[in-house]
């Protein structure tokens, strides 16, 4: 899949890019039942909230099929080549579940704070592509984006390691408030399926999700393997170490599993 050139200059200007229902609705149902296994397992990869439920499972693509998948899918990786302009590798890998009813705030922050910070990632030559599981709604806890804040470079952060079981660089108050002065703020919403592209100098953040909705949505954040990070202080399935460059898969990759998954329910039914 490649991206049109207007598509090119609204992710150039406004730092994102929304294209609804890539994923037809058996693939999505794929990944959402994947998105489940994954929650049940009881591995230092998935965090959890206050409460128990799940919060985010980090590499699923290197314990789920359909995660390892959609980690070398086209729809995927082809735009995000086009847009870093070469060879990338996967930087981190989140299912995140924002749970119904449980799921806890993301407060603001750059992921490239992060990942400069933390991981001495050397520019922001990396970005993120999240594929919506479920639908998305105003509702259920959707992602937050300040257009136009990734022209302002790394802000200001903190670092926050109590507000959530998740350490963060976060921005202040003020910062987000003239941020947003400018650029405004936005929730892309849309059914499963559907794709995000952003920034890693993007301010975001999501809200609490306290309707009776999940919203899961994976995040692949990739980075151009030139730009590989040199500082491994963080666990190595949060920031990855293995920076060979992705090979996308067929097109049709999750046939096979769309099939699997049939097949799985009509001899449960018979
Ligand atoms: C993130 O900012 O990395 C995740 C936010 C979310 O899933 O709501
Ligand atoms: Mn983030």
């Amino acid at each position: 899949m490649k991206l049109d050139p207007q598509q090119l200059a609204r992710f150039d200007e406004e730092g994102y890019v929304f294209i609804p229902s890539v994923f037809s609705p058996d693939e999505v149902a794929v990944l959402r039942s994947a998105a489940d296994e994954v929650y049940a397992m009881d591995r230092e990869e998935v965090w959890r909230e206050s409460s128990g439920v799940a919060r985010t499972a980090f590499a699923a693509h290197r314990y789920h099929e359909a995660f390892r998948r959609l980690g070398r899918h086209p729809r995927l990786i082809g735009p995000v080549m086009q847009i870093l302009d070469g060879p990338v590798y996967m930087h981190q890998y989140k299912v995140n579940a924002k749970a119904a009813f449980d799921g806890e705030v993301w407060q603001w922050h750059q992921d490239y704070g992060t990942w400069r910070r933390d991981d001495e990632m050397p520019a922001p030559r990396a970005m993120n592509i999240a594929v919506f599981v479920d639908d998305v709604t105003a509702a259920n806890g959707p992602l937050l984006l300040i257009p136009g804040s990734h022209r302002h470079g790394v802000v200001e952060a903190g670092h926050d390691l109590e507000t959530t079981s998740y350490p963060l660089w976060t921005l202040s108050r003020e910062k987000v408030a003239e941020l947003a002065e400018r650029g405004g703020c936005v929730a892309p919403t849309g059914p499963g399926g559907s794709l995000l592209l952003f920034s890693s100098l993007m301010v975001h953040a999501s809200p609490p999700n306290i309707s009776p909705f999940g919203r899961t949505i994976v995040y692949l954040s990739l980075c151009h393997v030139e730009n590989h990070i040199r500082r491994f202080r963080r666990a190595e399935w949060i920031a990855h170490r293995d920076f060979a460059p992705i090979e996308p898969l067929a097109d049709d990759c999750f046939d096979e599993l769309v099939a699997a998954r049939a097949e799985a329910r009509a001899s449960a039914a018979a």
